[in-house]
């Protein structure tokens, strides 16, 4: 089941990647957005799947489609008999066969992680999504969380609650080397002054990025990246895509809410979530069903952006299943006009 899923949904995030990719440079990170949000809506009925939105756009009355609660897939619940026959059958030439019920999941979308990084043509946007079981990715508010990310090898080792200079050392153990030798990532925010200056203080080296904690997180769980860890506040729903990638990729996320305000301390009791708690990655995406996909949009170390030549264009994406214990980096080339497409160059 999730094997056959899996190639469905990179099928979601190189629809969403090819629409925004078409704004590169354009300095409308807002028009870049909504391309990939309604190609990724469209592209989610094609999945047969009873599917329900938990980390999208924002509420239903903030966001037209991928609201949090939306309904999407071919196999979701409708009122109109006629749909819902046609939802069961598939017809292939002349055969029409009958599908199997659909399965129930939740999804995380960022239909466009790095938004400005499109508005400007710079390096690491993505258009990602995770899919899980029902019940099986927290609801988290739209509000910061402090993150840190380990790849397998410190997995299990660090903690919150330890000083920066002990994770860094418990990290640079692991990888066998001298912390001066480990990489930090770290959001270039005002705000990770202080946090910079530690991680200096300890003698660990850093790359500051300007947007991008999703791929940062998988790039410190992949060796041979140069990237060691991720340390900082990011968006907390961007925390739960990255509990998922992580938990495929054997790594680890702990998060812990940084409700700033009256307001977002109320809206992490609404939600249900503890800000006085660390997550740890698998309650932040939990279950055995779990899968994770990503479609470069603007050229990174890891993912390809967007490549267009004459009548087509050419992707490349992460699709990773937990269960299937798969890790695929997909190299696709989507014909957009036959008639104008040459011949397909390596
Ligand atoms: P979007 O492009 O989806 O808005 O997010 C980009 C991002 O850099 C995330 O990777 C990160 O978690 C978050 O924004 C950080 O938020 P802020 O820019 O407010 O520091």
């Amino acid at each position: 089941m999730e094997r056959t899923l899996l190639l469905e949904f990179v099928r979601v995030t190189e629809a969403g990647a090819l629409a925004a990719s078409r704004l590169m440079g354009r300095d409308d990170g807002t028009g870049a957005d909504r391309a990939a949000v309604e190609a990724m809506r469209r592209a989610m009925d094609e999945v047969h799947m009873d599917g329900t939105i938990v980390i999208g756009e924002g509420e239903r009355d903030e966001a037209p489609m991928l609201y949090i609660g939306e309904k999407v897939g071919s196999g979701r619940p409708t009122d109109d008999p006629s749909a819902a026959r046609a939802m069961d059958t598939r017809v292939i030439g002349e055969v029409s066969t009958s599908l199997p019920p659909p399965i129930a999941v939740d999804i995380a979308v960022d239909p466009l992680e790095g938004t400005n990084l499109v508005a400007s043509g710079e390096a690491g946007a993505i258009s990602v999504l995770a899919v899980a079981e029902r019940g099986g990715l927290l609801h988290a508010p739209d509000i910061y969380m402090e993150k840190l990310c380990v790849g397998p090898t410190a997995a299990g080792k660090v903690r919150m609650d330890f000083p920066i200079a002990a994770n860094l050392r418990i990290i640079a153990d692991s990888l066998r080397r001298r912390v001066e030798d480990i990489t930090v990532v770290i959001l270039s925010r005002e705000r990770h002054q202080p946090l910079i200056e530690e991680v200096r203080q300890a003698g660990a080296r850093i790359r500051l990025i300007g947007d991008g904690d999703v791929l940062a997180a998988i790039s410190a769980a992949i060796s041979g990246t140069g990237d060691h860890c991720v340390m900082g506040s990011g968006g907390a729903p961007e925390g739960v895509l990255t509990a998922a990638a992580l938990r495929c990729l054997g790594g680890q996320i702990l998060g812990q809410f940084v409700p700033r305000n009256a307001a977002e301390r109320a809206r992490c009791k609404e939600m249900g979530v503890d800000p006085e708690r660390v997550y740890d990655t698998d309650e932040l995406a939990s279950g055995n069903l779990l899968m994770f996909c990503a479609t470069g949009v603007t050229d990174g170390a890891l993912l390809k952006g967007v490549r267009y030549f004459g009548g087509g264009a050419r992707t490349h994406s992460v699709v990773m299943g937990y269960q299937s214990q798969t890790i695929r980096f997909v190299d696709t080339v989507h014909v957009l006009n036959r008639a104008q497409v040459d011949q397909l160059r390596l």
